[in-house]
């Protein structure tokens, strides 16, 4: 629940601020002994209406969540539904925390934003003001379909959730993974996961890598429930290899096959790894989720790459943010050593993460805006597609500044009073990149850059094992086999366990 009061405390804030301007706005008017704007210039014919104006805007950008059986809490659908929230409506498409979209518009160009422009949010502002007339019933547009079946079309392979998990009717948001093995006997070239949640209201987004098969269960203890928690990017754990990235879903998403007829190589016999982030929703509800993969008949022309900024999501930066502090920032450059094209770009942090900007210089000084989060809300994780690839030459690099905010001010803050909170995989610790999805651009570049990474492999894995991070890892793991009991949550630290090698004792206890 805890999120859904995050997000009304943001919706009150701003119906406040807008309760405050509009009073200061009346004050000012009538100060001056004029009359309301409103009666002066607001000729019958820019009468704004539902059928006509509201209801075309709704149904563009509100009902693909806000409909029966979707996760948002009501529907926008009918004249009334829209109506009996019409005060809460312009406040929220005022401020723009409707439609959700974290990505600041204009700083990076991408498919699918969810934006309404100041002439649609005008028109609602108007439309509430002016009584929220119904209009002609004849206007009125067709309520828009949606299928219910799969959108990208009959899948290659389809998975499910081997049993199902039991949400509480109350209670802190879940995370947890499930291992679904794939059954998978050749290497395969995946191009699109569509996902399908059992229980819509309760599932707000889903992540999806895959991993060596069998990998979760010698690696992860098991609590007695089916799958493991925790909020974790198995794929920079070097024991769940081969592991890689398949994308994620949020609540709202169209599923897309990848740009350009890229696809991501899945390697046979690996699990396919599925997150949920679910949120109770006052009755107990039970999720089995189905997942479509769809494959491409060749393989990539090269492989899909990560490039990170800071590295490791964060692993190497010894991110360790004091009790109280309300701007800790984070800075990472990432090079290019070969000529790339950047197809997308994903942001990532925990609870406290606030803001993350990217920035791209080209070797001859241009520079190009990449990602800019201004308000980062770990409840809305998307992959941001640019509609037009950015071409990156060799030489190269993207800044990218990430700001945790570790105040009790921070409404996503999870300890209150707050604590130190250092680098670590559970979503109670914090890490940070934005990681962008890129291909080099020729097959001569695909050699240069992995000549160039054969070349550099033993100092990583110096730098990586004489990391500070790394080592406290470590000797968290070597104290938890050696039988002390790590303090948790807000109390203390969680060790994070999987950082090293495989271990036969974790398992046991
Ligand atoms: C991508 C999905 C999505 C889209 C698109 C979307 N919403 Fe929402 N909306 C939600 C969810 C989820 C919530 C519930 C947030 C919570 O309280 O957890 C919500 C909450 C709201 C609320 C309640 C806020 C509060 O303070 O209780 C309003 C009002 C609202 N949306 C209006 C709109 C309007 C108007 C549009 C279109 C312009 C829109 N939404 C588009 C998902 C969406």
């Amino acid at each position: 629940m805890r999120t859904r009061s995050i997000f009304r405390l943001k919706a009150e804030a701003t119906r406040t601020l807008l309760g405050l301007a509009s009073a200061a706005f009346l004050i000012a008017v009538v100060s001056r002994g004029e009359a309301p704007l409103q009666a002066q210039n607001a000729p019958a014919q820019s009468r704004v209406t539902f059928t006509e104006t509201i209801a075309p805007i709704v149904y563009e950008n509100c009902v693909t969540c806000h409909r029966p059986g979707e996760a948002a809490p009501f529907s926008l659908i009918s004249y009334d539904d829209v109506k009996n929230r019409g005060q809460l409506i312009a406040a929220v498409t005022g401020s723009r925390y409707m439609p959700p979209w974290q990505a600041t518009h204009g700083y990076g160009d991408f498919q699918d934003e969810r934006r309404l422009t100041d002439t649609q949010i005008q028109a609602i502002a108007t439309w509430v003001k002016g009584g929220m007339p119904e209009g002609p019933k004849a206007k009125m547009p067709a309520v828009p379909k949606f299928t219910s079946g799969w959108r990208l079309g009959t899948p290659d392979l389809v998975l499910e959730m081997p049993t199902e998990f039991e949400i509480p009717a109350s209670g802190p948001d879940i995370f947890r993974n499930f291992a679904i093995p794939t059954g998978l006997t050749e290497d395969k070239y995946v191009r699109a996961v569509e996902f399908r949640p059992g229980a819509r209201q309760v599932v707000h987004h889903a992540l999806f890598q895959f991993a060596r098969g069998g990998a979760v269960a010698e690696l992860i203890p098991t609590d007695g429930k089916p799958g493991f928690s925790g909020a974790m990017p198995v794929r920079m754990v070097p024991a769940f290899a081969p592991a890689g990235d398949l994308g994620g879903w949020a609540v709202g998403t169209t599923p897309r096959f990848m740009p350009e007829n890229l696809s991501v190589t899945m390697n046979k016999g690996s699990d396919f790894i599925l997150q949920l982030h679910l949120h109770p929703t006052g009755k107990p509800e039970r999720e089995r989720s189905t997942i479509g993969v769809y494959f491409a008949d060749v393989p990539p022309p090269r492989k899909v790459r990560e490039i990170s900024a800071p590295g490791l999501f964060g692993a190497l930066v010894n991110i360790d943010i004091p009790a109280g502090e309300p701007a800790y920032v984070v800075k990472g450059t990432a090079r290019t050593f070969a000529n790339m094209r950047v197809y997308s770009a994903l942001a990532h942090a925990h609870y406290l993460g606030k803001e993350f900007k990217a920035i791209a210089t080209l070797p001859d000084g241009t520079t190009k805006p990449m990602l800019w989060i201004r308000d980062w809300d770990f409840n809305w994780q998307d992959r941001y597609v640019y509609k037009q690839p950015v071409d990156l030459p060799k030489g190269s690099k993207i800044d990218v500044t990430i700001t945790y905010d570790n105040s009790a001010d921070n409404p996503h803050n999870p300890c209150n009073p707050p604590r130190r909170v250092q680098f670590g995989m559970q979503s109670f610790d914090e890490m940070g990149a934005v990681v962008f999805q890129a291909m080099t651009v020729s097959d001569a570049d695909e050699k240069a850059l992995d000549d160039f990474n054969a070349a550099i492999a033993k100092a990583v894995v110096k730098q990586v094992t004489e990391s500070d991070t790394v080592k406290r890892l470590q000797e968290q793991r070597r104290q938890f086999k050696a039988g002390a009991i790590p303090p948790s949550g807000c109390a203390g630290l969680l060790p994070s366990l999987l950082f090293a090698a495989p271990s036969s004792e974790i398992k046991k206890r």
